[in-house]
């Protein structure tokens, strides 16, 4: 079984075809990354049109590498939400104009099960495992049951974990995206010079919330900067950045311990962590994360960086997951801007809630 997919909800143009043995025929991935560099984010207008200049182009080189035709592929599949909405149509009508023309099923794939199935994809991991997604834009705890199947144990109140990175990263001009620079500098930093908030520790439940650490970096910022007058020191720069990442990782590893407990007790037997999303590169993190699951008698795993980050390979397999079980949507499929995988979790108001 073949299926392409096409990912259009943030800011990469994806499109892959994998195979139902857990091959990757093709994963193609264009980054948007400087047309929204300048602006120091992601502006939702240049991503849709960025999207439609090249989804097409995209599709044909996937098809091209993957050796294959698309008379050969058994479906069609695309990120039907959450995420943003001009980028989200461009792909679900492209997909669905592909799976009209060439009289194939269509599948509407949510995005967070996309990154959900992609140890199954990568590593090929029975049901169940506890899953934590953190990317730019979003940041849960989950437990993967089956396809289709997840309980949210928990997700954040107010920023994702990678906004969290790239806004203190523009606060310590550091630069866009935030996560890699901040590592760096964090790297020659001392994390334990200034003290920083560890969000949520010790609460119970098991959501995330850093927008107390980033008012508190904006704080200690502002001091330093006085004491420098006005000017910031460099090695206040880069302690400031490993104390941030610390109190990230120390707060996300609190919480992932809290949800390990609710998983082991209601899976026992399970023993696999998966880390996903972009914020999943950040070497202290992993160590944290590896740490945590060894002392609970779990193993960590963590797909390869490009299958952790936004692609296009997950959703095709998701699709797949979902189309070898009977499961596809009609052409009438509405895409969904909000789209929570676990329909019975309360829903979460903050700034930055995606899902
Ligand atoms: O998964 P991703 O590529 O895109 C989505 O947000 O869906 O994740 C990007 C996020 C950015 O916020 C970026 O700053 C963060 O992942 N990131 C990192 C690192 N590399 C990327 N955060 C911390 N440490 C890193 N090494
Ligand atoms: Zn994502």
């Amino acid at each position: 079984m073949l299926v392409l997919g096409i990912e259009t909800s943030c800011d990469e143009t994806a499109a892959a075809v994998v195979r139902d043995d857990r091959a990757i025929l093709a994963d193609v991935v264009l980054s948007q990354l400087d047309e929204h560099r300048p602006y120091g984010g992601i502006v939702p207008e240049i991503a849709a049109r960025s999207h439609l200049d090249h989804v097409d182009r995209l599709v044909v080189e996937a098809l091209q590498r993957s050796g294959t035709t698309l008379a050969a592929v058994d479906a069609i599949a695309a990120t039907g939400g959450p995420g943003l909405i001009g980028g989200i149509i461009v792909g679900v009508t492209t997909a669905k104009a592909i799976a009209a023309v060439a009289g194939k099923p269509f599948v509407a794939v949510n995005h967070l099960e996309g990154h959900a199935l992609t140890a199954r994809l990568t590593d090929g991991l029975e049901f169940p495992y506890l899953l934590l997604l953190v990317s730019g834009g979003h940041c849960q705890l989950l437990a993967v049951q089956g396809v289709g199947s997840y309980a949210r144990l928990g997700a954040t109140i107010d920023d994702a974990a990678g906004e969290a990175f790239d806004k203190v990263a523009k606060m310590l001009g550091l630069g866009y995206p935030g996560g890699p620079a901040v590592q760096r500098a964090a790297a020659v930093g001392d994390a334990g010079r200034f003290a920083l908030p560890r969000p949520m520790k010790g609460r119970p439940g098991c959501d995330f919330s850093f927008s107390g650490l980033k008012n508190a970096v904006r704080l200690l910022l502002a001091q330093r900067l006085e004491a420098g007058h006005g000017t910031l020191a460099e090695a206040d720069r880069v302690d400031i950045a490993a104390a941030f990442q610390l109190a990230v990782a120390e707060s996300i590893a609190d919480r992932t311990r809290a949800a390990l407990r609710l998983f082991a007790q209601r899976h026992p037997g399970a023993d696999r962590l998966v880390v996903a999303g972009g914020v999943a590169a950040n070497a202290q993190l992993r160590a944290t994360l590896a740490e945590l699951a060894a002392a609970h008698g779990f193993q960590l795993v963590a797909p390869p960086l490009r299958l952790c980050t936004d692609n296009a390979a997950m959703i095709a397999w998701a699709g797949l997951e979902r189309f070898r079980l009977g499961q596809q949507d009609g052409l009438d499929f509405a895409p969904r801007p909000r789209w929570p995988l676990d329909p019975t979790a309360t829903r979460l108001r903050g700034a930055g809630v995606k899902a």
